[in-house]
């Protein structure tokens, strides 16, 4: 079975056909199938936004679509950057740019617990819909450490393996990121939708 990927992040891509590759299921990008939408995230929530654009690509491309909607919550900014990680600091900024100014903003004298989240929403032309949430708890780092993966990856901490999610493999991310579980969550849903 094909899904396309309502993004044009080519790591997002990666990881979901790492994950979801073992049962069958072939992600791919717009580009493959000569689609190009760009859904402006306009949702106030993670649901919100990944059903705004895996119903966008679903309806230009006449596939079913599937997308994820993620996020960095940090406690002690309540909540932030959440649904706007993506443009924290505004548009001029890259990766390093945003992590940066997340650092800059951490509180000095609170705790630096923080959690990633992803919405996994895939949307049929038939009209159906399956949604799949998961989160990974972690901490803010002091500094960044680590080249792997993609964003906030430097700055992310998991105290249980002391280590940021930029140090880790991306079979060991997968295992606990976000976008990990919400995919395994999904993956069971699919395989119940498809029987
Ligand atoms: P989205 O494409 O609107 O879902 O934007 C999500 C944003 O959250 C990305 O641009 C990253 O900045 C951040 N993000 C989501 N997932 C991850 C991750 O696994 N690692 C690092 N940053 C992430």
């Amino acid at each position: 079975m094909k899904l396309v990927l309502a993004s044009k992040n080519a790591k997002k891509l990666k990881e979901m056909n790492e994950i979801l590759s073992g049962m069958g299921v072939e992600v791919c990008s717009q580009a493959d199938i000569g689609v190009d939408v760009d859904v402006e995230e306009t949702g106030a929530s993670f649901e919100e936004n990944s059903m705004l654009k895996a119903k966008a690509v679903m309806e230009a491309s006449g596939l079913p679509a599937i997308a994820d909607d993620s996020g960095l919550c940090v406690d002690a900014l309540n909540g932030a950057p959440g649904v706007y990680s993506a443009r924290y600091g505004g548009e001029g900024l890259d990766d390093a740019g945003r992590y940066r100014m997340l650092l800059a903003n951490m509180p000095k004298d609170q705790p630096r617990t923080a959690k990633f989240v992803s919405v996994i929403t895939c949307c049929f032309p038939n009209g159906d819909v399956l949604t799949a949430r998961g989160e990974c708890p972690g901490a803010i780092a002091f500094a960044a450490m680590g080249e792997g993966g993609f964003g906030y990856d430097p700055v992310f901490f998991l105290p249980k393996l002391k280590k940021t999610f930029a140090q880790l493999s991306p079979e060991e991310k997968n295992a606990v990121s976000h976008r990990g579980k919400a995919l395994e969550a999904f993956q069971v849903k699919l395989e119940e939708y498809l029987k």
